[in-house]
Protein backbone atom coordinates (compact mmCIF):
# COMPACT_ATOMS: atom_id res chain seq x y z
CA UNK A 1 0.00 0.00 0.00
CA UNK A 2 3.00 2.71 -0.45
CA UNK A 3 1.85 4.24 -3.68
CA UNK A 4 4.22 6.47 -5.97
CA UNK A 5 2.48 9.27 -5.12
CA UNK A 6 3.29 8.39 -1.42
CA UNK A 7 6.84 8.15 -1.96
CA UNK A 8 6.55 10.93 -4.59
CA UNK A 9 5.07 13.15 -1.45
CA UNK A 10 7.06 12.43 1.08
CA UNK A 11 9.64 15.32 1.75
CA UNK A 12 12.77 14.68 1.71
CA UNK A 13 16.45 15.09 1.42
CA UNK A 14 19.47 13.55 -0.91
CA UNK A 15 22.34 13.21 0.59
CA UNK A 16 24.21 10.52 -1.93
CA UNK A 17 24.40 12.00 -5.54
CA UNK A 18 27.58 12.79 -7.51
CA UNK A 19 26.29 14.98 -10.42
CA UNK A 20 28.47 13.87 -12.57
CA UNK A 21 26.17 10.55 -12.34
CA UNK A 22 23.23 12.48 -12.98
CA UNK A 23 24.40 12.58 -16.89
CA UNK A 24 21.68 11.21 -18.33
CA UNK A 25 22.87 9.90 -22.11
CA UNK A 26 20.55 12.55 -23.98
CA UNK A 27 22.57 15.58 -22.43
CA UNK A 28 25.26 13.45 -22.64
CA UNK A 29 24.86 13.75 -26.82
CA UNK A 30 23.67 16.92 -26.66
CA UNK A 31 26.92 18.49 -24.84
CA UNK A 32 28.39 15.98 -26.95
CA UNK A 33 28.00 17.71 -30.13
CA UNK A 34 27.53 21.48 -28.57
CA UNK A 35 31.29 20.95 -27.50
CA UNK A 36 32.60 19.19 -30.95
CA UNK A 37 33.68 16.38 -28.30
CA UNK A 38 33.69 12.64 -29.56
CA UNK A 39 32.39 9.99 -27.83
CA UNK A 40 32.68 6.47 -28.59
CA UNK A 41 29.12 5.51 -28.49
CA UNK A 42 26.55 5.97 -31.73
CA UNK A 43 23.55 6.48 -30.19
CA UNK A 44 21.79 6.99 -26.56
CA UNK A 45 20.79 3.36 -26.97
CA UNK A 46 24.33 2.21 -27.05
CA UNK A 47 24.98 4.08 -24.07
CA UNK A 48 22.46 2.73 -22.10
CA UNK A 49 23.51 -1.05 -23.34
CA UNK A 50 26.79 -0.24 -22.12
CA UNK A 51 25.45 0.30 -18.66
CA UNK A 52 26.01 -3.20 -17.40
CA UNK A 53 28.20 -3.35 -14.70
CA UNK A 54 29.87 -6.04 -12.69
CA UNK A 55 31.60 -4.08 -10.15
CA UNK A 56 32.62 -0.24 -8.61
CA UNK A 57 35.47 -0.08 -11.07
CA UNK A 58 33.73 -1.22 -14.39
CA UNK A 59 31.24 1.84 -13.83
CA UNK A 60 34.13 4.33 -13.02
CA UNK A 61 35.46 3.58 -15.92
CA UNK A 62 32.33 4.39 -18.10
CA UNK A 63 31.64 6.93 -15.73
CA UNK A 64 34.85 8.87 -15.85
CA UNK A 65 34.49 8.65 -19.73
CA UNK A 66 30.97 10.24 -19.32
CA UNK A 67 32.02 13.31 -17.84
CA UNK A 68 34.60 14.41 -21.09
CA UNK A 69 31.56 16.06 -22.64
CA UNK A 70 31.69 18.39 -19.68
CA UNK A 71 33.88 21.34 -20.55
CA UNK A 72 31.87 24.93 -20.07
CA UNK A 73 30.27 27.04 -17.33
CA UNK A 74 27.27 26.67 -19.33
CA UNK A 75 27.19 22.55 -19.29
CA UNK A 76 28.04 21.75 -15.57
CA UNK A 77 24.70 24.60 -15.62
CA UNK A 78 22.49 22.54 -17.25
CA UNK A 79 23.87 18.81 -15.66
CA UNK A 80 22.63 19.79 -12.73
CA UNK A 81 19.65 22.14 -13.42
CA UNK A 82 18.30 19.02 -15.14
CA UNK A 83 19.35 17.02 -11.31
CA UNK A 84 17.25 19.71 -9.54
CA UNK A 85 14.16 19.20 -11.91
CA UNK A 86 14.29 15.65 -11.17
CA UNK A 87 14.81 15.87 -7.95
CA UNK A 88 12.08 18.05 -6.95
CA UNK A 89 9.76 16.45 -8.95
CA UNK A 90 10.88 12.92 -6.42
CA UNK A 91 10.13 15.31 -3.54
CA UNK A 92 13.57 16.01 -2.86
CA UNK A 93 13.44 19.71 -0.73
CA UNK A 94 16.83 19.80 0.16
CA UNK A 95 20.09 18.17 -1.72
CA UNK A 96 23.55 17.69 -0.59
CA UNK A 97 25.18 16.59 -4.15
CA UNK A 98 28.87 15.52 -4.22
CA UNK A 99 31.12 16.78 -7.17
CA UNK A 100 34.21 15.16 -8.08
CA UNK A 101 36.98 18.39 -9.52
CA UNK A 102 39.48 16.27 -10.12
CA UNK A 103 37.80 14.57 -12.63
CA UNK A 104 37.84 18.12 -14.69
CA UNK A 105 41.03 19.82 -13.52
CA UNK A 106 43.13 16.82 -14.59
CA UNK A 107 41.22 17.81 -18.27
CA UNK A 108 42.14 21.46 -18.01
CA UNK A 109 38.61 22.74 -17.13
CA UNK A 110 39.15 25.11 -14.03
CA UNK A 111 38.02 24.41 -10.95
CA UNK A 112 35.75 28.08 -10.93
CA UNK A 113 34.13 26.67 -14.26
CA UNK A 114 32.60 23.60 -12.58
CA UNK A 115 32.08 25.55 -9.37
CA UNK A 116 30.04 28.82 -10.51
CA UNK A 117 27.99 26.12 -13.62
CA UNK A 118 26.93 24.38 -10.50
CA UNK A 119 26.18 27.35 -8.08
CA UNK A 120 24.20 29.22 -10.83
CA UNK A 121 22.11 25.59 -11.32
CA UNK A 122 21.68 26.12 -7.07
CA UNK A 123 20.16 29.63 -7.38
CA UNK A 124 17.74 28.55 -9.98
CA UNK A 125 16.40 25.54 -7.88
CA UNK A 126 16.30 28.02 -4.64
CA UNK A 127 14.00 29.84 -7.16
CA UNK A 128 12.18 27.50 -9.06
CA UNK A 129 11.49 24.86 -6.46
CA UNK A 130 11.98 26.29 -3.12
CA UNK A 131 14.91 23.54 -2.51
CA UNK A 132 17.78 24.63 -0.63
CA UNK A 133 21.66 22.83 -1.62
CA UNK A 134 24.58 22.12 -0.12
CA UNK A 135 28.02 20.74 -2.11
CA UNK A 136 30.35 18.58 -1.04
CA UNK A 137 33.88 18.61 -2.66
CA UNK A 138 34.91 14.80 -3.24
CA UNK A 139 38.42 13.84 -3.34
CA UNK A 140 38.96 10.68 -6.10
CA UNK A 141 40.62 8.32 -3.43
CA UNK A 142 42.18 6.71 -6.21
CA UNK A 143 44.87 9.79 -6.72
CA UNK A 144 47.36 10.26 -3.87
CA UNK A 145 47.45 12.50 -1.28
CA UNK A 146 48.94 15.21 -2.71
CA UNK A 147 46.60 15.44 -5.75
CA UNK A 148 44.20 15.90 -2.67
CA UNK A 149 45.71 18.84 -0.88
CA UNK A 150 46.09 20.27 -4.24
CA UNK A 151 42.36 20.09 -4.95
CA UNK A 152 41.71 21.46 -2.07
CA UNK A 153 43.94 24.42 -2.19
CA UNK A 154 41.86 24.87 -5.76
CA UNK A 155 38.90 25.17 -3.69
CA UNK A 156 40.46 27.80 -1.09
CA UNK A 157 38.49 30.81 -2.93
CA UNK A 158 35.35 29.22 -2.59
CA UNK A 159 34.87 27.50 0.40
CA UNK A 160 32.10 29.68 1.08
CA UNK A 161 30.40 27.71 -1.03
CA UNK A 162 31.30 24.02 0.20
CA UNK A 163 29.56 22.76 3.04
CA UNK A 164 31.65 18.96 2.99
CA UNK A 165 34.47 17.13 1.78
CA UNK A 166 34.38 13.67 0.64
CA UNK A 167 35.75 10.44 -0.65
CA UNK A 168 34.94 8.47 -3.75
CA UNK A 169 36.09 6.65 -6.78
CA UNK A 170 37.84 2.97 -6.21
CA UNK A 171 37.94 1.76 -2.90
CA UNK A 172 40.04 -1.67 -2.56
CA UNK A 173 43.16 -1.03 -1.88
CA UNK A 174 42.79 3.17 -0.90
CA UNK A 175 41.85 2.91 2.64
CA UNK A 176 40.50 5.93 4.53
CA UNK A 177 44.38 6.33 5.86
CA UNK A 178 45.78 7.40 3.09
CA UNK A 179 43.68 10.47 3.39
CA UNK A 180 44.20 11.66 7.52
CA UNK A 181 45.96 14.30 6.60
CA UNK A 182 44.01 16.41 3.95
CA UNK A 183 40.88 15.51 5.94
CA UNK A 184 42.36 16.63 9.37
CA UNK A 185 43.30 19.91 7.05
CA UNK A 186 39.39 20.35 5.97
CA UNK A 187 38.36 19.63 9.51
CA UNK A 188 40.27 22.58 10.26
CA UNK A 189 38.82 24.55 7.82
CA UNK A 190 35.56 24.14 9.31
CA UNK A 191 34.52 21.44 6.37
CA UNK A 192 31.76 18.93 7.82
CA UNK A 193 33.30 15.01 5.93
CA UNK A 194 31.72 11.90 4.83
CA UNK A 195 33.35 9.22 3.31
CA UNK A 196 32.43 6.26 0.98
CA UNK A 197 33.51 3.11 2.76
CA UNK A 198 32.10 -0.06 2.89
CA UNK A 199 30.51 -0.04 -0.36
CA UNK A 200 33.38 -3.05 -1.59
CA UNK A 201 35.88 -2.52 1.25
CA UNK A 202 35.91 -4.49 4.25
CA UNK A 203 34.32 -3.09 7.88
CA UNK A 204 38.49 -2.12 8.63
CA UNK A 205 37.55 0.37 5.74
CA UNK A 206 34.67 1.74 7.84
CA UNK A 207 36.06 1.83 11.12
CA UNK A 208 39.38 4.03 9.29
CA UNK A 209 36.41 6.71 8.15
CA UNK A 210 35.45 7.02 12.01
CA UNK A 211 38.66 6.69 13.58
CA UNK A 212 41.33 8.66 11.52
CA UNK A 213 39.23 11.09 9.17
CA UNK A 214 36.85 11.36 11.87
CA UNK A 215 33.62 11.47 9.63
CA UNK A 216 30.64 13.16 10.24
CA UNK A 217 28.35 11.08 7.57
CA UNK A 218 28.87 7.10 6.30
CA UNK A 219 28.42 6.77 2.16
CA UNK A 220 27.25 3.45 1.55
CA UNK A 221 28.26 1.37 4.61
CA UNK A 222 26.95 -1.94 3.60
CA UNK A 223 29.94 -3.86 4.85
CA UNK A 224 29.15 -2.54 7.78
CA UNK A 225 26.52 -5.32 8.85
CA UNK A 226 29.56 -8.06 8.74
CA UNK A 227 31.00 -7.07 12.24
CA UNK A 228 28.61 -6.85 15.31
CA UNK A 229 30.62 -4.39 16.53
CA UNK A 230 30.67 -2.12 14.34
CA UNK A 231 27.01 -2.01 13.69
CA UNK A 232 26.62 -1.77 17.29
CA UNK A 233 28.82 1.37 17.15
CA UNK A 234 26.96 3.05 14.24
CA UNK A 235 23.89 2.83 16.19
CA UNK A 236 24.91 3.90 19.43
CA UNK A 237 26.73 7.08 17.61
CA UNK A 238 23.87 7.86 15.73
CA UNK A 239 25.74 7.98 12.67
CA UNK A 240 24.03 8.16 8.94
CA UNK A 241 24.18 6.18 6.20
CA UNK A 242 23.80 6.85 2.87
CA UNK A 243 22.14 3.78 1.36
CA UNK A 244 22.15 3.50 -2.59
CA UNK A 245 19.73 0.38 -3.00
CA UNK A 246 19.91 0.54 -7.28
CA UNK A 247 23.48 1.50 -7.14
CA UNK A 248 24.05 -1.57 -4.50
CA UNK A 249 22.27 -3.61 -7.12
CA UNK A 250 24.39 -2.26 -10.25
CA UNK A 251 27.21 -2.71 -8.54
CA UNK A 252 26.44 -6.31 -7.62
CA UNK A 253 26.92 -5.03 -3.63
CA UNK A 254 24.01 -7.40 -3.64
CA UNK A 255 23.11 -9.76 -6.03
CA UNK A 256 19.50 -9.51 -5.67
CA UNK A 257 17.53 -6.72 -4.63
CA UNK A 258 15.58 -9.09 -2.32
CA UNK A 259 18.71 -9.58 -0.58
CA UNK A 260 18.91 -5.67 0.43
CA UNK A 261 20.08 -4.96 3.85
CA UNK A 262 18.05 -2.11 4.19
CA UNK A 263 15.52 -3.03 6.58
CA UNK A 264 17.44 -4.78 8.74
CA UNK A 265 19.70 -1.61 9.14
CA UNK A 266 16.62 -0.38 10.21
CA UNK A 267 16.05 -3.01 12.50
CA UNK A 268 19.37 -3.00 13.95
CA UNK A 269 19.03 0.61 15.04
CA UNK A 270 21.01 2.52 12.34
CA UNK A 271 20.18 5.93 11.06
CA UNK A 272 19.90 4.76 6.91
CA UNK A 273 18.83 6.57 4.22
CA UNK A 274 17.67 6.25 0.62
CA UNK A 275 19.79 8.17 -2.21
CA UNK A 276 20.41 7.53 -5.53
CA UNK A 277 24.21 7.88 -6.07
CA UNK A 278 24.45 7.63 -9.86
CA UNK A 279 21.10 7.94 -10.88
CA UNK A 280 21.80 8.29 -14.98
CA UNK A 281 23.96 5.06 -14.77
CA UNK A 282 21.69 3.23 -11.92
CA UNK A 283 18.44 3.42 -13.41
CA UNK A 284 16.44 5.75 -11.41
CA UNK A 285 16.30 8.63 -8.99
CA UNK A 286 15.63 8.63 -5.32
CA UNK A 287 11.75 7.89 -5.96
CA UNK A 288 12.93 4.88 -7.87
CA UNK A 289 15.19 3.77 -4.89
CA UNK A 290 12.54 4.35 -2.60
CA UNK A 291 9.78 2.18 -5.13
CA UNK A 292 12.85 -0.88 -5.56
CA UNK A 293 13.61 -0.85 -1.42
CA UNK A 294 9.59 -1.15 -0.23
CA UNK A 295 8.58 -3.56 -3.56
CA UNK A 296 11.95 -5.96 -2.88
CA UNK A 297 12.11 -5.86 1.31
CA UNK A 298 8.56 -5.00 2.07
CA UNK A 299 9.06 -1.68 3.48
CA UNK A 300 5.89 -0.01 4.87
CA UNK A 301 4.81 3.72 4.73
CA UNK A 302 5.86 3.77 8.40
CA UNK A 303 9.72 2.83 7.46
CA UNK A 304 9.48 5.07 4.32
CA UNK A 305 8.59 8.24 6.64
CA UNK A 306 11.48 6.83 9.08
CA UNK A 307 13.77 7.21 6.42
CA UNK A 308 13.15 10.45 5.00
CA UNK A 309 13.11 11.72 8.34
CA UNK A 310 16.63 10.24 8.58
CA UNK A 311 17.75 11.96 6.18
CA UNK A 312 17.28 15.67 7.56
CA UNK A 313 18.68 14.43 10.63
CA UNK A 314 22.01 13.15 9.29
CA UNK A 315 22.07 15.95 6.84
CA UNK A 316 24.36 19.29 7.23
CA UNK A 317 21.43 22.05 7.80
CA UNK A 318 21.49 23.69 11.17
CA UNK A 319 18.80 22.09 13.89
CA UNK A 320 16.07 25.02 13.19
CA UNK A 321 15.42 23.67 9.40
CA UNK A 322 15.91 19.96 10.48
CA UNK A 323 13.53 20.89 12.79
CA UNK A 324 11.40 22.89 10.65
CA UNK A 325 11.73 19.67 7.89
CA UNK A 326 10.21 17.21 11.12
N1 LIG B 1 31.39 4.66 -5.15
C1 LIG B 1 32.59 5.21 -5.30
N2 LIG B 1 32.80 6.23 -6.12
C2 LIG B 1 31.79 6.72 -6.82
C3 LIG B 1 30.53 6.18 -6.70
C4 LIG B 1 30.32 5.10 -5.80
O1 LIG B 1 29.21 4.54 -5.61
N3 LIG B 1 29.73 6.91 -7.54
C5 LIG B 1 30.50 7.84 -8.11
N4 LIG B 1 31.75 7.73 -7.68
ZN1 LIG C 1 28.61 7.36 -4.28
Amino acid sequence: DVSDDFIAGLPKAELHLHIEGSLEPELMFALAARNRVEIPFASVEEVRAAYAFSNLQDFLDIYYQGANVLLTVQDFHDLAAAYFDRAAADGVVHAEIMFDPQTHTDRGIAFGTVIDGLSSAIHEAQARHGMTVKLILCFLRHLDEDAAFATLEAATPYLDRITAVGLDSSELGHPPEKFARVFAEARRLGLKLVAHAGEEGPPDYVRQALDILHIDRLDHGNRSLEDPVLTARLAREGMTLTVCPLSNLKLCVVDDMRDHPIDRMLREGLRATINSDDPAYFGGYIGANYRTAVDARGLTRADCATLARNSFLGSFLPDEAVAAHL
